[in-house]
């Protein structure tokens, strides 16, 4: 069989089994096999498949329209300007998650040396974007898993940074005691435990549930933990940076309003959903504008 009529089979394959991006997915999983770049593919159109990439590229298929994540069949996620390593024991990172990145360099950027700590690190992908795009700061990154920390060290060093990020198993900001820092920034575990069951596939059976629901199902427990400890590990005027659920602006701010925090600005992704909520902490102000973005 040719390339371009295998591709064609997979594409239809994946579309009968309800993935939208159906073509993309049988572009990327051949790519990844064959270790071909995307003009590859259609220079190589009317060549024939060996059958041993065939068979093999029918199996990743096959496992595809079984809905495991694409990133889970190739090993790798984009995110950033990066590729991480992904298994099942951390969560996939998001497109959307890069708002938080963008908004806590932002914020970052009057400062010298910034002290900064990713909570929940998963894959690493918020702590060593930063670390990579801030030489000078100084980046933690916690997670209870220690399996999703392990995967967070090998991507530091597959990305330089294994000096750079400073790794610590613990609950929320409990490693950070005696810690003062300038920038907490978190994408917590926020789905409620009554709506894991309407998620996508890939999400609902591949994303460690840890990752995906906080203790108890109660979507807004970690926001609140965090407002709290962070009081205490940040420094006057230091941020507080969230991302969010749909719907979970209003009440997530009220939370931090009520632990003392300045609700600054809540930045909307490319849906429009508010997606980030940065708050600044008791004492002198930061840089930040206010309203919703
Ligand atoms: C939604 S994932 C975010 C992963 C990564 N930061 C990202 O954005 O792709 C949440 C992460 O928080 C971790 N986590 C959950 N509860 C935690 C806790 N109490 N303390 C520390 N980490 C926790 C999970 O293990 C998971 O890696």
């Amino acid at each position: 069989m040719t390339v371009g009529a295998a591709l064609a089979r997979a594409a239809a394959v994946l579309g009968d089994a309800g993935i939208a991006t159906a073509r993309l997915d049988a572009e990327l999983l051949l790519r990844h096999l064959a270790g071909w770049d995307a003009a590859a593919l259609i220079v190589r159109s009317n060549d024939e498949l060996p059958h041993e990439t065939l068979d093999r590229f029918e199996q990743l298929v096959a496992e595809r329209a079984r809905r495991r994540p694409l990133q889970h069949l190739t090993g790798v996620a984009h995110f950033w300007r990066h590729e991480f390593r992904v298994t099942p024991d951390v969560l996939i990172p998001r497109p959307e998650t890069e708002h938080l990145v963008e908004a806590a360099l932002e914020w970052m950027r009057p400062f010298e040396r910034p002290v900064v700590v990713d909570v929940g690190t998963g894959s690493g992908s918020i702590a060593l974007s930063l670390a990579a795009e801030r030489p000078d700061a100084i980046v933690h990154a916690v997670d209870l898993s220690p399996a999703a920390l392990a995967i967070a060290s090998h991507n530091a060093a597959r990305l330089g940074l294994g000096e750079r990020v400073h790794f610590h198993e613990g609950d929320l900001l409990a490693p950070m005691r005696g810690h003062t820092v300038d920038l907490i920034a978190s994408n917590p575990p926020y789905v409620g435990a009554d709506e894991v069951e309407a998620l996508a596939p890939e999400v609902r059976d591949h994303d460690p549930r840890t990752a995906l629901v906080p203790p108890g199902g109660d979507r807004f427990s970690i926001y609140r933990r965090l407002a709290t400890g962070g009081r205490d590990v940040l420094r006057p005027g230091g941020a507080l940076m969230v991302e969010i659920g749909q719907g979970m602006e209003g009440e997530v701010s009220r939370i931090f309003e009520a632990a003392g925090f300045r609700v600054e600005r809540v930045i909307r992704d490319l849906q429009s959903i508010p997606r980030v909520v940065i708050a600044s902490a008791p004492g002198r102000g930061n840089s930040t504008r206010s309203g919703t973005s």
